[in-house]
């Protein structure tokens, strides 16, 4: 019964050292073909389509129809209200899924005005005079982080209500 202690207990001790020395294993090779460095996504120039399943389609979904159980808003037919209201033109760069993407202010602005066409996401919200987005709009209002994004976000939905807009963001009941 001791001795089996003994066992169990070395055995308890020995196992992270076992580990420490299997992961990771300083042997290992990339896989054929797979050599060469990721480029960060900022320098990569992919398109703003292929920008947005990288960097936001895994919450909002490839159509921007986002996933209310996981509290991520509808932005198909809807985003372009917030355009409508004051202060939603910021709040879109200032949102953490856009001001803390991995990508450059330039792709921000070009993702942005992707989002926002008829025949895109933000389809029949889309404000009649839009303006597009520019890199430097962009850096100018990024880095002031929204410190409370929940009441911002319904201070602004509250104004769309004000307008009459009907909030389809998949959030509200
Ligand atoms: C980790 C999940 C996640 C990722 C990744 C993400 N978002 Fe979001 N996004 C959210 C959530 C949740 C909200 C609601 C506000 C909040 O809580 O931040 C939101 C809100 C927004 C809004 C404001 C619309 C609204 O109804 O509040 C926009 C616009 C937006 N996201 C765009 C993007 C874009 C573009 C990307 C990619 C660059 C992105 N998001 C990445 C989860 C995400």
């Amino acid at each position: 019964m001791r001795s089996l202690l003994i066992i169990g207990l070395t055995c308890a001790l020995a196992a992270p050292l076992a580990m420490a020395r299997a992961i990771p294993d300083p042997n290992q090779k990339h896989a054929p073909g797979n050599e060469a460095v990721q480029t960060p996504i900022a320098q990569a120039g992919y398109s703003a389509a292929v920008n947005y399943q990288l960097q936001c389609a895994g919450c909002h979904l490839g159509d921007g129809s986002g996933s209310r159980a996981n509290d991520v808003p509808r932005m198909k037919d809807f985003v372009g209200n917030f355009l409508k209201v004051d202060g939603g033109r910021e709040f879109l760069v200032r949102v953490p899924g856009m001001a803390q993407s991995a990508l450059n202010d330039e792709q921000l602005a070009v993702l942005i005005n992707w989002l926002m066409r008829k025949d895109g996401i933000a389809g029949t919200s889309l404000p009649e005079h839009y303006q597009p987005y520019t890199g430097e709009e962009v850096a100018a209002v990024r880095h002031r982080s929204v410190l409370n994004v929940p009441n911002a976000r319904a201070e602004l939905i509250s104004q769309m209500r004000a307008k009459g807009i009907a909030i389809e963001d998949g959030m509200s009941y």
